[in-house]
């Protein structure tokens, strides 16, 4: 994709982090917006902010969970702009501890942003893509999508999805025999952002009894704090996927640190031997 000024960028997850790194970037292309998030007044203020700066922002407060939400969304994107171009399926949430540990809403609250939320950004948005023949995909996965960090269960088996997903959609969509498409996954390392602080957006009926929560998952939050606090600038991932798509590429990776780690990963598995670490008891003390 070379071309953006005028054209409709669509962004899940607009009001924090990533996402609003990627809406400001696409609004610094002159691109017009279409905005989504499940906090409307952040939201409002990020569109707010754009607006002033002269970029159209069309904002919708929606939980990308919810299929029917979705599809709302994406009728109000068309209704507003009449196409869309450029879709990021960005929002997302983070959390764990031992998979033992974890309920049935943590997994299903997880799951139902992190993949479900791109699985419906994929069946509300791309058949416009399609039917114009042409648009391009930005779906934000993780490092984690690639790996498989202790304390992440839920996270890392939605983020697996998700490069998949990509990997998929990128295949179909070049199978089809007229157009010009593409798809990017973004596997980022630590950023900057408020993901560590996800709790804030679980829905009611998805919440732990107080009672349940294990001191084991606020020390995920404090590490994942500590962490983050290492991590790249929302704004330089946002470059990075400009250029991404601006070459066509599949994969964004970020942090030279992963790669020996991805490599043994891949040369672990096709030479069928386990990934240090994976063994049962490898790490305990006795
Ligand atoms: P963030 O917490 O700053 O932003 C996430 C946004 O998603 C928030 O505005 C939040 O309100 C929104 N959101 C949460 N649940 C939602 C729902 N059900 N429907 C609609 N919007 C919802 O976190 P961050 O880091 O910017 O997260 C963006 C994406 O980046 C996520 O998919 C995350 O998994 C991914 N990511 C983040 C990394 C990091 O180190 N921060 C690393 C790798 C991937």
């Amino acid at each position: 994709m070379d071309e953006f000024a005028g054209k409709v960028a669509v962004v899940t997850g607009a009001a924090s982090g990533i996402g609003r790194a990627l809406a400001e970037r696409w609004a610094g292309l002159d691109m017009k917006l279409a905005l989504a998030d499940i906090e409307a007044e952040p939201l409002d203020e990020v569109a707010e902010a754009l607006r002033a700066g002269g970029t159209d922002v069309l904002a919708v407060p929606t939980d990308v969970s919810d299929g029917d939400q979705v599809d709302a969304f994406a009728r109000a994107t068309l209704d507003e702009y009449g196409a869309m171009h450029l879709l990021c399926n960005n929002a997302g949430v983070g959390g764990g501890g031992p998979m033992w540990t974890l309920t049935e809403a943590d997994w299903r609250w997880v799951l139902g942003v992190n993949l479900w939320g791109v699985i419906h950004g994929i069946r509300a948005f791309v058949p416009h893509l399609v039917a114009q023949g042409e648009g391009y995909v930005v779906n934000t996965a993780s490092v984690a999508g690639l790996s498989s960090p202790p304390m992440l269960g839920p996270y890392n088996a939605s983020k697996h999805a998700v490069v998949t997903i990509s990997e998929t959609l990128r295949a179909e969509l070049g199978m089809l025999a007229d157009g010009d498409f593409g798809v990017t996954v973004v596997c980022p390392g630590w950023v900057r952002t408020r993901i560590a602080d996800s709790e804030r957006n679980r829905p009611d009926e998805l919440r732990n009894p107080e009672t349940e929560d294990s001191p084991s998952r606020d020390e995920v939050a404090g590490a994942l704090d500590s962490a983050l606090e290492t991590g790249m600038e929302p704004e330089e991932l946002a470059e990075m996927v400009e250029q991404a798509v601006r070459d066509e590429r599949l994969y964004v990776l970020t942090v030279d640190d992963w790669t020996p780690m991805l490599r043994e990963r891949l040369e672990t598995f096709v030479a069928e031997v386990d990934p240090p670490g994976a063994a049962a008891g490898a790490s305990s003390p006795d």
